[in-house]
């Protein structure tokens, strides 16, 4: 039988905020698949024990990146990753928001700073300066012509910690229609939510921010679905993606944007689509099928190490 690690953080000492992660471990266990809940940075865990190890809660990943990216190169030199470590490493970068555009992909426009380059900040309308590697609107914030001041405080205080900082228009959409997260797994759709606007008017880039503001289930539109697919097929070298979520805002147009795409560690909200959790079961069997089916025969003959639980495993 397949081996499976699901993969978060070590919230300690203050409780996970990965809701989902006991329900779907439970539910996988319930289903009869051999699973195990672990921390990404436990040294003591035996990832090659493991046929597949699915990525989930890393959410601390985003300011230990370049840690984050050795382990994902680490588990994938003994077993399968999910999402592969090329995928994470394209899309732990926003840049990547870029390349879609530049392939014809509707994304919100966006301009790179880099530390060392000039500001440009824009002269007229509301404008949004964040982070090109983070999560949870961390540093994220947004300014009229007259916080000039405080934008390039903004952009120094990035700088100064070698992020590379975007800057977008604010996408005034958002304030109607709020952003709406497409999420994807084993290859097709699972469910759609809704979240309102994050970034309310002077806030401080620096304040802890609500990451989802009145979120609820969302029925797709077709132009939503088709910006979606469009984003996933411009993934470059179209890597196998066991999930992926395309957040989409409307641009002035009234034609959807992304805003981001997450293949690393998207939060799949199953605490609010409950009817998801067994496709979502069922994509990690069949994802761990195929992993456990392609392993070499001489370590797919090697006998089972005592049958003993991986000493890293924990019940988070
Ligand atoms: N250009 C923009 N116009 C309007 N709102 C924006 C813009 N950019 C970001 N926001 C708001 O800030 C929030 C966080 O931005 P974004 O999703 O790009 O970063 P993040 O840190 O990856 O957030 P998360 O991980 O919570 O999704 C968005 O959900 C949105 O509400
Ligand atoms: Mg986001």
């Amino acid at each position: 039988m397949a081996r499976i690690a699901l993969v978060t953080y070590d919230p300690r000492p203050e409780p996970s905020k990965d809701a989902d992660f006991p329900v779907l471990l439970s539910a996988l266990r319930e289903a009869g698949v051999e699973a195990d809940g672990v921390f990404w940075d436990d040294a003591d865990v035996d990832w090659a024990a493991y046929d597949l190890v699915v990525i989930r809660s890393t959410w601390d990943y985003s300011w230990r990146a370049d840690e984050f990216a050795a382990w994902t190169r680490k588990v994938e030199a003994v077993t399968r990753l999910a999402n592969p470590a090329d995928v994470v490493r394209w899309n732990a970068d926003k840049r990547y928001l870029g390349e879609l555009a530049a392939a014809g992909v509707p994304t919100v426009p966006t301009r790179y700073v880099a530390p060392g380059e000039p500001a440009g900040l824009p002269e007229g309308g509301e404008y949004v300066i964040k982070p090109a590697s983070g999560a949870g609107a961390r540093y994220a914030a947004r300014y009229t012509p007259d916080g000039h001041g405080t934008a390039v405080r903004h952009l120094a205080r990035m700088h100064a910690e070698g992020l590379t900082a975007m800057v977008q228009p604010y996408v005034r959409g958002i304030d109607a229609g709020g952003e709406r997260a497409l999420q994807f797994f084993g290859g097709r759709l699972l469910h759609a939510s809704r979240k309102r606007a994050v970034l309310a008017p002077g806030t401080a880039f620096d304040a802890d921010k609500v990451a989802h503001p009145g979120l609820e289930p969302w029925t797709p539109s077709p132009a939503e679905l088709a910006v979606a697919e469009r984003a996933l097929a411009a993934v470059p070298d179209a890597p196998e993606l066991l999930y992926a979520r395309v957040d989409l805002v409307d641009g002035d147009d009234g034609e959807p944007r992304v805003m981001e795409l997450e293949l690393v560690e998207p939060n799949l909200f199953l605490f609010l689509h409950p009817q998801s959790l067994p496709h979502v079961v069922a994509g990690i069997r069949t994802a761990a099928a195929a992993a456990a089916a392609t392993v070499a025969p001489a370590q797919a003959a090697a006998p089972a190490p005592d049958g003993a639980r991986n000493p890293g495993a924990v019940n988070p």
